[in-house]
């Protein structure tokens, strides 16, 4: 859906936190792949939605973002890199187009060491084709589909970026979107989500649950698609609506290296984000320390669900399941070893080997039935 209003627009605070991520996450994508010890020949970075690389504050988009990222980390030297940039507003690709001269002045590598490509149409009807176009399929993509949030993005696209070699995806999705127009989407919006019709059940639900309700069903959409790990996060900006951003990968690396990008986040710009699993939805950027509440509250239900577990174990948990980095495990427990309601074998020294558990609670004369 072209643009409503005029073209550039103002960046708001969520966008430039968001700016950050992608920023700090394509620093590191390209220089592992195209720089790193099993380095491919090229890759493609690739917007579906990729607006007019200008915001009118003068701010960068995520397609300079994305150049300056290749430039400043990776050598000229180092393999190819291709740019797709797809947009169905006619403003926005000529501006690109302008906004791209203006920030690289000096092409900064040759056309064949960075091919690019700006068209209009949808991401459904153009990205694919022009991936293909290019011949980027066989070797990694990064697919940034930053859409209004309410992601028309193809299935079967998300499926062959899933199979495709060393390729993510991470897809901007607003949940209110599904929760305002469930009836007028109807089937059509099934498509979204994979062909499953279960995330329509959301007008069944009370007001508190649909936003995690749609957002579970996407996750589950990026999973069958063939994404085998995911990681989600809100981020909240001081003024208007929450943002979601979901980042499919086939690689625990890539979760790695996209969730230290999140916990690198300028903290001045004064967004925070949210683990979307948490019941009491805490800010985890509040004040300078990590706010761990949310992990404890994760780490007792999976000791509770689950029974005992090594630190390690519980550290895969945090990275893979949560938003949290390995790290923070051993500091979340450590009070709750203090306090008595975790055990551990080693006393109270927490180790990565250590194995805990919840404590058992004696049973209280008040509960216990009369014999
Ligand atoms: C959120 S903006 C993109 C911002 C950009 N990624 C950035 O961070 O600088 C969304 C863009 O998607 C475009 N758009 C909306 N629906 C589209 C569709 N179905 N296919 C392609 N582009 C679309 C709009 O014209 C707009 O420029």
């Amino acid at each position: 859906m072209p643009v409503k209003g005029p073209v550039p627009w103002s960046r708001d605070e969520h966008t430039g936190a968001k700016h950050d991520i992608y920023r700090r996450y394509l620093e590191r994508w390209f220089p592992i792949l195209l720089n790193g010890s099993n380095a491919y020949p090229s890759v493609t970075y690739a917007e579906g939605f990729s607006g007019p690389g200008i915001y009118s504050g003068g701010e960068f988009g995520s397609p300079v973002i994305a150049m300056q990222a290749l430039t400043s980390k990776v050598p000229a030297t180092k393999g190819v890199a291709r740019f797709v940039f797809v947009d169905d507003d006619q403003r926005c690709v000529d501006m690109l187009w302008d906004t791209l001269r203006k920030a690289f002045p000096e092409r900064p590598r040759s056309e064949d060491a960075i091919p690019l490509k700006i068209v209009k149409g949808t991401c459904t009807s153009h990205l694919e084709a022009t991936l293909d176009a290019v011949r980027a399929w066989g070797q990694p993509i990064f697919a940034n589909l930053d859409s209004w949030g309410n992601a028309p993005v193809p299935f079967r696209l998300l499926q062959r970026l899933a199979t495709n070699v060393s390729s993510e995806v991470i897809v901007t999705l607003f949940p209110q979107h599904f929760v305002r127009f469930v009836s007028d989407l109807g089937e059509a919006g099934d498509e979204i989500f994979g062909g499953d019709s279960t995330w329509r059940t959301v007008t069944n639900l009370p007001p508190a649950a649909k936003s995690r309700h749609i957002l579970t069903c996407y996750r589950q959409a990026l999973h069958a698609a063939g994404f085998p790990y995911l990681l989600d996060f809100e981020l909240i900006p001081r003024h208007g609506q929450p943002l979601y951003l979901v980042f499919g990968t086939r690689h625990r690396l890539g979760v790695k290296k996209m969730k230290d990008s999140l916990w690198e986040v300028d903290r001045t710009q004064g967004v925070g984000f949210r683990d979307p699993r948490d019941e009491q939805a805490e800010t985890l950027f509040d004040l300078d320390q990590p706010q761990l509440g949310p992990l404890t509250r994760l780490l007792v239900q999976k000791l509770r669900d689950n029974g005992p577990a090594r630190v390690e174990e519980l550290r895969n948990f945090a990275l893979l399941g949560t938003v949290y980095r390995p790290e923070h495990v051993i500091t979340a427990l450590r009070p709750l070893v203090a306090d008595g309601t975790v055990t551990s074998e080693n006393g109270r020294v927490l180790r990565r080997s250590s194995l805990v558990s919840m404590a058992s609670v004696p049973a209280s004369p008040v509960s216990a039935k009369p014999a």
